[in-house]
């Protein structure tokens, strides 16, 4: 039996409110309890988006009473909250700025409207970006000119890393993660991972699943990459399957199997999974220690995926049939025996605000 401390998922889709259909924050924190993961961080892009006090007070009041694992809810940068956002950002896990497409209404694109967050959002939390390629070099140039910390969400591009990594070089404050999705699968379409059974739209995910090279450049430079982040964005089959695919994978559940099948592979040590999935994450997002709190492991048990074994509402996972090897038995939070043997054993509201 291998014992690790709770993981932290820094970035979560929870979902509610607005879509719970896809999720919301029972059925998400009871997959992530099963996948190991004590604390997550939730994206605001919900219907309506989180990006004030009142929207805000809406998501801490589900969470309230639904949510099994601890938790933080970020904010969203909009047009026109900059000050609004920064009043309340105490009470949130941080700033989440859109600047390039995917699913929801958050989206900035005038770098002007960019400015007022960068001044006024405290500089004791980092502002989230959801920024590829040129436009995360753009964020980086904002970390520098305002001298405050960015995190760039789930990087996935050779180019995006070595960009880092010459960034950290020269002190710039920024902090990086990356996805399991953008670790082992790929676009090419005959490599390892390569999704080939999937329809269109099952594949569709933001930022795009890239190419082997930009994949083994993740791999080479690991020691750039501060943290391990889900990206869970629960959409149901049938929106996966239809006209219109929104972008997105889930993932909280099948996080740290995947990862411990890395360690088993000696393409990652355990050393790197901690750092990654609980210290970095804590250090940067400025977060508590859960006190007896801990994940048992059975590291030999070798299964398989079944999405009909995951918690998430949405039913499908993009790694279905994967073998992996490391199995959750048991997760202890806060004293309590939160997970056994494949059963949730804490009550909806056991979760607590960590930034309460
Ligand atoms: O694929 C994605 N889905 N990327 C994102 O940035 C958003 C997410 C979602 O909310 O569905
Ligand atoms: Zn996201």
């Amino acid at each position: 039996m291998l014992k690790l401390p709770g993981l932290i998922d820094p970035h979560v889709h929870v979902r509610e409110p607005g879509q719970t259909h896809k999720e919301n924050w029972d059925t998400v924190t009871q997959s992530a309890l099963a996948g190991g993961v004590t604390m997550l961080l939730a994206m605001p892009n919900t219907k309506p988006p989180i990006f004030d006090n009142s929207t805000l007070g809406m998501a801490l009041s589900a969470a309230k009473s639904k949510a099994r694992c601890d938790y933080a809810q970020f904010i969203g940068a909009g047009p026109d909250n900059a000050e609004a956002v920064a009043s309340i950002a105490s009470r949130s896990a941080g700033l989440k700025m859109y600047l390039d497409s995917t699913f929801g209404e958050l989206r900035l694109d005038d770098m002007s409207l960019w400015m007022p967050h960068f001044a006024n959002f405290p500089k004791d939390l980092p502002i989230v970006l959801h920024s590829e390629s040129r436009t995360m070099a753009a964020g980086i140039l904002f970390a520098a000119i305002y001298d405050r910390p960015v995190h760039i969400a789930h990087i996935s591009l050779k180019e995006e890393v070595l960009l880092i990594k010459a960034a950290k070089e020269r002190g710039i404050k920024v902090t990086c993660e990356v996805c399991p999705h953008h670790l082992f699968l790929t676009q090419d379409p005959t490599g390892f991972g390569n999704l080939l059974g999937l329809t269109p739209g099952r594949k569709e995910v933001r930022p795009r699943l890239a190419t082997q090279k930009d994949v083994d450049a993740l791999w080479e430079n690991l020691d750039v990459i501060d943290c391990f982040a889900t990206d869970h964005a629960p959409h149901t089959l049938a929106e996966k399957d239809s006209e219109n695919p929104p972008p997105g994978f889930p993932g909280v559940e099948t996080l740290l199997p995947l990862l411990l099948t890395a360690v088993d592979l000696r393409r990652l040590t355990l050393n790197d999974l901690i750092q990654k999935s609980v210290l970095n994450p804590r250090k940067i997002f400025n977060l508590p220690e859960q006190p007896e709190t801990w994940v048992e492991v059975d590291e030999n048990a070798e299964y398989e995926i079944k999405a009909s074994d995951l918690h998430s509402r949405c039913g499908w996972s993009p790694f279905e049939g994967w073998k992996v090897k490391g199995r959750v038995t048991r997760v202890v939070l806060r004293g309590r025996e939160a997970f056994k043997d494949g059963k949730i054993l804490v009550e909806q509201g056991y979760g607590k605000n960590v930034r309460q």
